[in-house]
């Protein structure tokens, strides 16, 4: 299994006196995240929702001589999400790196306590509302990594339309989450002084726990792709490890570019929707707005 630190050229770095926190770290991509950055000296909180496998990811950090904890919070429940600041507000002294990773895809609309559909809800929401509940304990020099996706460039965003479960498709939901992410990091250094906010595309990681609740046929091809060996798939199709080398270079590597989107550890241009600066100042006063209700 390919290292992310390795992959992000970051082995030997040292990380030690960093303090980071990644969310949706109990499997997946997150949980390669956090271990790489365990690996390379940092203490790390570990954020999801299934108890025993965040416990043991926080179990297996402390065994690289990490200092760990699991914070359980559901990102459906904004008060879930205010707690979870909370807590880790009054663990760390200060936390260097947030990475916010958690995400969900679902097949069927459903509005969330917000008022919003559940995706935009989970995926963006709660993200935005957790980052900036703890900016009091990010330092200047802090970094806030969330983790987004290329296919936020096959979305648009009309900020009625999240309001509404009405002709839900759930890969447009995901798809328009995704690009929010790209948007909430690019308006990031306008209303932020200090840490630097950057979005990236992790991969495309099949065997994840993403595709749980799409339908049975995408299941299905998921499954198949996850057993195919990735020189086989021309390096399109990630593992967990490989798809964790972007987030981890940007939440240990060299200084990255304020409220710029990367893909393999590079920048990349986002969408056009991604670059739009008027859509990224209201999708953030209409966040504010939401959470404060
Ligand atoms: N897989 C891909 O191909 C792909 C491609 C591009 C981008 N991404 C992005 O990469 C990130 C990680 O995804 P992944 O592929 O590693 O998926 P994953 O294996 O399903 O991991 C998602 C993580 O998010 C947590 N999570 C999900 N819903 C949550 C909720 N309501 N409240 C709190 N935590 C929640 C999960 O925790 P629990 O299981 O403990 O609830 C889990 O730790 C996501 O942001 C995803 O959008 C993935």
């Amino acid at each position: 299994m390919v290292r992310p630190e390795v992959a992000a050229s970051l082995a030997g770095r040292d990380c030690s006196g960093t303090t980071a926190l990644v969310t949706g770290a109990t499997g997946g991509v997150g949980r390669e995240v956090a271990l790489a950055l365990g690996r390379l000296g940092a203490d790390v909180s570990v954020h999801g929702r299934d108890r025993d496998s965040g416990e043991a990811v926080a179990s297996d950090l402390r065994a690289l001589g990490a200092d760990s904890q699991f914070f359980s919070a559901d990102f459906r429940d904004l008060a879930q999400v205010r707690g979870l600041a909370e807590r880790v507000a009054g663990r760390v002294d200060g936390l260097d790196v947030l990475v916010n990773n958690a995400g969900a895809h679902f097949d069927d609309g459903e509005l969330a306590d917000s008022g919003v559909e559940r995706t935009f809800h989970v995926n963006h929401l709660a993200p935005f509302l957790l980052t900036t509940e703890l900016l009091d304990v990010i330092p200047d020099d802090g970094r806030v990594v969330t983790v987004a996706s290329a296919v936020h460039r096959r979305a648009s965003l009309d900020l009625d339309a999240v309001t509404s479960v009405d002709d839900y498709d759930g890969f447009d939901a995901y798809g328009r989450s995704k690009l929010a992410n790209v948007l909430f990091a690019r308006e990031f250094p306008r209303r932020v002084d200090g840490p630097t906010a950057v979005a990236c595309h992790p991969g495309f990681v099949p065997s994840s726990g993403l595709w749980r609740n799409a339908p049975l046929r995408v299941r299905a091809v998921m499954r198949a792709l996850s057993v195919v060996p990735r020189r086989l798939t021309f390096g399109v199709v990630d593992s967990p490890g490989s798809a964790a080398a972007t987030p981890t270079y940007l939440a240990a590597g060299p200084a990255p570019e304020d409220g710029a989107y990367y893909e393999d550890c590079a920048v990349a241009e986002p969408s056009a929707a991604g670059r739009d600066d008027d859509l990224a100042a209201r999708l953030w006063e209409w966040s504010a707005d939401r959470v404060d209700a």
